[in-house]
């Protein structure tokens, strides 16, 4: 059982600690059995509309796992719904969104939200997990970043080329630039809304912002990313801002914001660390894919990434991206209690963190 609270929001501020932390985007879901079992009676909404269920399914990966971080059991989607949006989690398929925001019209029929009343359901899910975990593994609230979340609203839905977000980042900058402030808005006052309810850091998802060119990301989606993230920030707890396929796009997401950066599987943790400069904290990045290997492999892959982290302070280990479903929940675990031992300063006592640049032992 994890039972060092600070482990993780000391990696976070970069400060030393006494083993890397470690947890995994998506823990609580279909891998695990006891999530299974809640799934087959209560529909994803109705799990994210009940604080209890919602609690419980947050609870259960901290339980299964070790792991030194709980993340709330949310969806980034769900702000979307009090706007006016009608989504649906349509089995096999993914979101769908049947009203899908296409024009400065759409944009303008979008009701601002009120956090604290549309959403009152996941910060009552937030002070329930706090009062639950009692202090012994800190909470991660999150929500999705303005592109993202506009690439689901503006393409009714997931997408591989994103022609369509695209059309009216391009066609029409106005409804654009109207439809990222509205979505920037909301999403502050949400995340700031999970502090005051408990959460003890942040995790901004822009999974899909990989998709654009850095002059793109720097036009249409950075001052956007920048509002929500010093909102948060002023509030003192730390901020991971997360993007995958994102080689090329790091020093802008640095610079929009956030004390740690993700970092997936496609760039090397060194590389990717090297680029952002030493005084951000990373957080990654085994690939999703690597938890199907033999254990030999998956312990190889485990001692690369705390290699190439090298003993330095501020690595929070994750995936690259989310755990997949059909994942052998062992090895999940196995992963965490790898990344405790082969990083522990009770196995390497000589070893100080932070005088010591590289870790010769490892690897
Ligand atoms: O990480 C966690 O354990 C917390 C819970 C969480 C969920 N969604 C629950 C969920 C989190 C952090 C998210 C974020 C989320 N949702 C993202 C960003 C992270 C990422 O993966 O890039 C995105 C893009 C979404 C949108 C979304 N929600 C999609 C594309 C899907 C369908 C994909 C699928 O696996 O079916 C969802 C559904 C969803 N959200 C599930 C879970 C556990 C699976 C659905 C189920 O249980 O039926």
């Amino acid at each position: 059982m994890a039972m060092n609270e600070a482990r993780f929001l000391q990696a976070c501020r970069r400060q030393p600690v006494d083993c890397t932390p470690a947890w995994f985007m998506r823990q609580a879901g279909r891998y695990l059995p006891e999530y299974r079992a809640i799934r087959a009676r209560h529909s994803l909404l109705e799990i994210c509309a009940q604080p209890e269920l919602a609690a419980e399914v947050t609870l259960q990966p901290v339980r299964a796992l070790g792991v030194d971080a709980a993340i709330l059991f949310a969806d980034i989607l769900l702000p979307l719904m009090p706007m006016g949006i009608q989504l649906e989690f349509a089995a096999g398929e993914g979101p769908v969104i049947h009203n899908p925001v296409r024009t400065a019209a759409d944009v303008a029929a979008l009701r601002p939200v009120e956090p604290r009343e549309a959403l009152g359901h996941v910060l009552e899910a937030v002070r329930l997990v706090r009062r639950a975990l009692d202090g012994k593994t800190p909470l991660i609230g999150f929500a999705g970043a303005p592109f993202t979340l506009a690439s689901y609203l503006v393409e009714g839905g997931s997408s591989r080329n994103y022609v369509k977000t695209k059309q009216m980042m391009y066609g029409d900058p106005h409804a654009w630039r109207a439809l990222l402030d509205k979505l920037a808005r909301v999403v502050a006052d949400y995340l700031v809304a999970q502090v005051e309810a408990g959460a003890q850091a942040i995790q901004l998802f822009d999974s899909w912002v990989g998709c654009l060119s850095p002059d793109d990301y720097r036009r249409y989606v950075l001052p956007h990313s920048q509002f929500i993230l010093r909102q948060v920030s002023a509030t003192g707890a730390p901020v991971i801002h997360f993007g995958t396929d994102t080689a090329t796009l790091l020093p802008l997401m640095k610079e929009a914001g956030g004390d740690v950066i993700g970092l997936d599987w496609r760039t090397p943790l060194d590389q990717g660390w090297a680029r952002l400069g030493y005084n951000v904290a990373v957080q990654g990045n085994l690939d999703p894919a690597a938890l199907f290997a033999p254990r030999s492999e998956l312990e190889r892959r485990v001692r690369d990434i705390l290699h190439q982290a090298a003993g330095r302070p501020g690595h929070i280990f994750n995936l690259g991206h989310g755990l997949l479903p059909e994942t052998p929940v062992d090895n999940v675990k196995a992963v965490v209690e790898m990344v405790h031992e082969f990083s522990g300063r009770s196995r390497f006592p000589e070893r100080d963190l932070e005088s010591q640049p590289s870790m010769p032992e490892v690897g």
